[in-house]
């Protein structure tokens, strides 16, 4: 090894996640910390080293059967749908105080878990939780049906309205992209709303959602209003969806477990909300100052090493300035050069486990067996750790696997475009429909293409960033209903018409 080779070893952890690493595999159901029924457990690795780095509980069925029923027993009895919105309110927001009270500490874990950058999970993913919960936290007072007219009858003949009610019980199951944000996007609205919950991270990472259940503990929700249950998809998860006393699945993660997850809840017809894959288009106008747009358009793919479900993985520039833009992304790549996470200036981790790194390099291998050029990366840089350097792949075309396959790591595909109505056929020509962004100062094609484009949200001039307040989701099998915003809290209601007749 000489001095330009980088050292991929992950620096030492605080005492204070030493000690978190250290905690028994248990499962948090009805307000207390229980050992699972079998003792069945699954090993947590750090994914900058490859480690073994602790344990958690593999639930049972059995594990999973007390936590729904604690889940439906605090639905139930109205200990939570019937306080006073008000006193929901402030236990969200007291809530959300614990988690930016303790955003070092679940920053470092999150890095250590998943792979990210220390430094992105303080910035992203900690105040992005707290924000979830400060803006659903208002939702609980200002929940309300509507008084209503009855359409065939006379003036004061009756008396209707509508109620909105809690759904009930809600089995959440989240993925390891971003952990802890997907598991608070999750509980805020349907915590605002009523209801009670069962929640699931993912089994490669879910050491921050058993480090929020201690502070939905500390914070004094009444016991069995949130439950968490760590352990496997196909079992622990697939339990939680098929259950008969829950009332409604949310679910992020592939479209084929989204798929499997609509069939298996059909049977007792859960309410389902599934927030699913992308193959999200950076679409370059000829108007462009390259040179912002090259390392913009380099953010988009590279941040979170690619693992977001919004990243901008196919990019289309205009040929007037598909070089310079290209160019600008070349340049920008190597400032994404993977680092382990605790390292304080990694831009970019490695992928979340082996499973993701051998996939990730099995695109990459196709992507070359079908003919595409690599311009930049390409390889691991390391045989420690689940490194992929960002790779940028050229002379692709709509046929491939790396075109039309959500990929899910640091690796984009760039194709050029003359005509616009062109590329919004070919960025709709795929599956998936989540999400997209549009690059020009020509306000009238920005709106042209922001109706064109058969996608969830529409960025102009970034890419990337959701806000609690917008509604975020999927057209065709990117997903199915919107989380955030009002129709994110309404994911989470009934509504009950009530008619009487004076
Ligand atoms: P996955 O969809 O299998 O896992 C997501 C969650 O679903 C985890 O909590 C898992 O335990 C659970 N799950 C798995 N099978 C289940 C079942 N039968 N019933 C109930 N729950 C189940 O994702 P995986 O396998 O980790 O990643 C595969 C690909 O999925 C990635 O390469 C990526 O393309 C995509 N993905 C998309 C995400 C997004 O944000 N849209 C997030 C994670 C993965
Ligand atoms: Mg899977």
């Amino acid at each position: 090894m000489n001095d330009m080779t980088p050292n991929f070893s992950q620096p030492a952890y605080s005492d204070t996640a030493k000690k978190l690493l250290d905690r028994k595999p248990q499962l948090f159901i009805g307000g207390q910390w229980v050992a699972s029924s079998d003792g069945k457990t699954l090993e947590v690795e750090d994914p900058s080293s490859g480690k073994v780095i602790g344990h958690i509980v593999d639930a049972s069925d059995r594990d999973v059967d007390r936590a729904v029923a604690a889940a439906r027993a605090a639905f139930d009895d109205g200990r939570w749908s019937g306080l006073p919105p008000v006193k929901r309110e402030a236990l969200l927001r007291h809530l959300a105080d614990l988690i930016e009270a303790h955003a070092d500490e679940l920053a470092e874990l999150e890095a250590i878990d998943n792979g990210k950058p220390v430094s992105m999970a303080r910035m992203v993913d900690i105040p992005g939780s707290v924000n979830q919960l400060r803006y659903n936290a208002g939702w609980a007072t200002k929940l309300a049906g509507e008084q209503i007219q009855p359409s065939n009858a006379p003036e004061g003949a009756f008396f209707a309205y509508t109620r909105k009610e809690p759904v009930g019980v809600c089995a959440q199951i989240v993925p390891w992209n971003f952990p802890l944000l997907m598991a608070v996007q999750k509980i805020a609205p349907a915590l605002a709303a009523g209801c009670t919950v069962v929640l699931k991270p993912a089994e490669q990472t879910s050491l921050t959602a058993l480090r929020l259940a201690d502070l939905v503990a500390e914070a004094g929700f009444p016991a069995g209003v949130f439950n968490l249950v760590t352990g496997n998809g196909e079992t622990a998860g697939d339990r939680m969806v098929r259950h008969p006393d829950v009332d409604k699945v949310a679910f992020t993660g592939s479209t084929e477990i989204g798929k499997i997850i609509n069939r298996a809840a059909t049977d007792t017809l859960k309410r389902v909300t599934l927030e699913l894959g992308g193959k999200s288009p950076v679409i370059v106008l000829p108007d462009v100052d390259p040179a912002q747009v090259g390392p913009a358009a380099a953010n988009a793919i590279f941040f979170n090493s690619g693992q977001v479900c919004v990243a901008g993985s196919r990019l289309y520039a205009h040929k007037d300035v598909f070089d310079d833009v290209v160019e600008g992304l070349s340049k920008a790549a190597p400032g994404f050069a993977p680092r382990p996470s605790l390292d304080p200036k990694g831009r970019m981790g490695p992928l979340v486990s082996k499973e993701q790194h051998e996939r990730v390099l099995g695109y990459l291998e196709a992507g070359r067996r079908d003919g595409a050029s690599v311009l930049v990366g390409g390889d691991s840089p390391s045989d420690t750790g689940y490194y992929v350097n960002p790779t940028i792949l050229t002379d692709v075309n709509p046929q491939m696997s790396v075109v039309r396959e959500e990929i899910f790591g640091p690796v984009v595909v760039v194709q050029r475009f003359d005509d616009l109505d062109a590329v919004a056929r070919e960025a709709n020509d795929t599956p998936y429909g989540l999400a997209a962004s549009v690059w020009t100062r020509d306000v009238s094609a920005m709106h042209r293409m922001a109706a064109k484009l058969k996608a969830g949200v529409v960025w102009g001039n970034v890419h990337g960033g959701l806000d609690p307040a917008l509604p975020f989701g999927g057209f065709k099998q990117s997903g199915i209903g919107r989380e955030n915003g009002r129709q994110g809290i309404e994911g989470y209601l009934e509504t009950k018409s009530v008619f009487v007749k004076l």
